[in-house]
């Protein structure tokens, strides 16, 4: 179904966020610190635009799974009741909570916390929002952990990495810092997956390659009903005025890189 996407209003205040996110990394490592300046450096409203986009406005609660420094915890603020933030890092999950407070924004709740292992009730949740996280869990135990979680009706959205987005990262090497090396995270993550691994996965240890079509029969075999599947930035819902650019390419050497998949519980 297409609906149009309504006026909302706007808790941005983006001088105060851009002088909070550099005032903040001073005391995170190069790795961090870079990743917080970049998820804030054009503000919130492009990750609002997604959000509307795959219908995530107008809902009561939502959890934003693996929400790291919150940008998209805080873009769903300003569009649903109340949303809860959760994180494995404590550095993170300290992060979220000092830019609540200093931005005054007061319907986000953060919790550190696995996403295997989620501190909610059953069926307490309207909205599941899981951006690139997934593939840092065992997903199978995560997406039935989902399932218990989410209300009757509610949505579900998660985007994450295919075969594409580990080999460019090998060849690329993009954004190494001293205290995190790009390439031997995605080595790790072909050696895992090779492997069959799915204890221990972490930024160190390195994450598991997932397909589009098994993640979708993971999930319709624990009772998701597929809205929409396909690459990052592909699926829509809410007609938008302008479709929100996608953020990563659809393949990379003809493999998939980045994709995503709306679905209800
Ligand atoms: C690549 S970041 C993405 C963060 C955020 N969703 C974003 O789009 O910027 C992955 C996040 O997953 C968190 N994470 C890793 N394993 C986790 C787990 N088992 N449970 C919860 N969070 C986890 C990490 O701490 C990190 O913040």
């Amino acid at each position: 179904m297409i609906v149009s996407a309504p006026e909302s209003k706007n808790i941005q205040r983006p001088f105060a966020l851009a002088s909070l996110v550099e005032t903040l990394s001073s005391s995170l490592g190069p790795n961090d610190a870079g990743f917080l300046q970049r998820v804030y450096e054009d503000g919130l409203e492009k990750y609002r635009n997604r959000l509307h986009q795959i219908g995530f406005h107008r809902l009561d609660t939502v959890l934003d799974a693996g929400c790291g420094f919150g940008q998209w915890a805080f873009a769903l603020a300003s569009d649903v009741e109340k949303v809860i933030g959760v994180d494995v890092s404590n550095n993170r999950i300290n992060v979220c909570n000092q830019l609540a407070k200093y931005l005054g924004i007061e319907n986000t709740h953060f919790l550190v916390a696995t996403l295997e292992n989620l501190p909610l009730p059953t069926e307490s949740v309207d909205g599941i929002f899981c951006y690139s996280t997934i593939y840092l869990t065992d997903y199978r135990k995560t997406l039935k952990e989902f399932y218990r979680i989410l209300r009757k009706g509610g949505r579900i959205y998660i985007c994450t990495n295919g075969p594409g987005r580990y080999v460019y990262e090998i060849i690329q090497n993009p954004r190494s810092t001293p205290d995190f090396n790009m390439r031997l995270y995605a080595l790790k993550t072909f050696r895992n997956t090779l492997l069959g691994r799915w204890h221990h996965l972490s930024a160190q240890n390195g994450a598991r390659i997932m397909s589009p079509s098994a993640t979708k029969r993971r999930m319709e075999q624990i009772g998701f009903h597929i809205l929409g599947i396909g690459p990052e930035g592909s699926v829509e819902v809410t007609r938008m005025p302008k479709k929100a650019e996608p953020f990563h390419s659809a393949t990379y050497l003809g493999l998939t890189n980045v994709f995503e998949i709306l679905a209800k519980k």
